[in-house]
């Protein structure tokens, strides 16, 4: 789909873009537009998203000064008024300057890249202290909130669907559901019962994943896509940024944990309720399984990947606990 030029135009006198090229879609709502300003990236949210859209604004904001050698994110660009983003009948649109770089799927990471991303994790965490964002969701609220029978009645109804898709061995299909709904009955409890009630919830990425790194030459990498945050523990955002990594490739997930914990402290007793609460994100991640049901393009990869991680957390929590409370006892060592 084109972007209407009446759109376009519209962006480009707001944020006084001067002369700017056809936009090319880099992303479902992504464009990259070149302007007199230099190329920008315009992320279009819908009206539904505003919150996330000044979110992510505000965090840019706050990340970008003082400077810090340890991370790099976008520069937010704001209108010729002022404002951080802007809305109108298009929804809200945030832009950043364009930045080069390069994606790079998680097993292409060197052990410096594992050792540069838990640096910059680090230091975010630290820099989002005591930030107090309106309206931003917490941890603790979002499991407070969930209804556990009606999340497995969620499960069993997506397996009534499984005829519909094909292409896909539906044995592995029915055992992923399987261990997803085992997984929520292990870890809704504990995550609860368990939660470090003691904790601030200062804002955490909540998406920290290839899809949102940019590399570039020399390091740190660029950390994108902050609409997302939400309020938590940090552990938390550790624990479910490495996923399977520990299982897979110890010795990653260790240049990562020291990285991290050079630049600042994790508590070891928070770390089997971290893995829980991964876990549980997992067994609730419904949209994986209906992309695909829906033939969503790029949702056959994603269900490859969830099928290959969830039983392997499943079977192997309890090793993935131990590995963390270890490697941050060990300093990450
Ligand atoms: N400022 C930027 N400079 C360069 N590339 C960018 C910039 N902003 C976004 N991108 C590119 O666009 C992609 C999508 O951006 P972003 O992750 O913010 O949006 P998204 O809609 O959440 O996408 P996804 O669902 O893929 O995560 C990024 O992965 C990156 O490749
Ligand atoms: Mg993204």
């Amino acid at each position: 789909m084109a972007l209407a030029a009446r759109t376009l135009a519209l962006w480009a006198d707001a944020y006084a873009l001067g002369a700017c090229d056809s936009p090319r879609r880099v992303g479902e709502r992504l464009w990259r537009i070149n302007s007199a300003r230099g190329e920008v990236a315009v992320k279009q949210f819908d009206a539904a998203a505003n919150d996330a859209a000044l979110h992510e604004a505000l965090l840019l904001q706050r990340l970008a000064a003082p400077t810090d050698a340890r991370y790099r994110v976008p520069t937010l660009l704001r209108t010729a008024a002022g404002e951080a983003v802007l809305t109108g009948p298009w929804g809200v649109v945030l832009l950043t300057r364009w930045e080069a770089g390069e994606f790079k799927h998680y097993d292409q990471f060197t052990a410096p890249d594992w050792a540069a991303l838990g640096r910059a994790l680090a230091a975010l965490h630290l820099r989002l202290e005591n930030l107090a964002l309106p309206a931003l969701v917490t941890l603790r609220a979002t499991l407070r909130a969930l209804d556990f029978a009606a999340e497995q009645q969620t499960i069993e109804t997506d397996r009534a669907h499984l005829a519909c898709g094909a292409g896909i061995d539906r044995l592995r299909l029915h055992r992923y559901l399987d261990e997803r709904l085992r997984l929520l009955e292990q870890c809704m409890h504990t995550c609860l019962e368990n939660f470090p009630d003691d904790d601030p919830q200062w804002p955490i990425h909540n998406d920290y994943n290839q899809y949102n790194y940019l590399f570039a030459a020399a390091a740190p990498p660029l950390i994108l896509d902050w609409e997302a945050a939400i309020g938590a523990p940090r552990e938390f955002e550790v624990v479910r940024c490495l996923n399977h990594l520990p299982l897979e490739r110890p010795a990653m997930a260790r240049m990562f944990l020291s990285a991290y914990l050079r630049e600042r402290p994790l508590r070891a007793a928070r770390l089997p309720w971290a893995v829980d609460t991964a876990c549980l994100m997992h067994a609730l991640k419904h949209w994986v399984l209906r992309g695909w049901l829906a033939g969503r393009s790029g949702s056959a990869v994603a269900l490859q990947g969830a099928m290959q991680i969830v039983p392997m957390l499943a079977a192997r929590r309890e090793q993935l606990a131990e590995f963390f409370v270890r490697a941050v006892e060990a300093g990450g060592g």
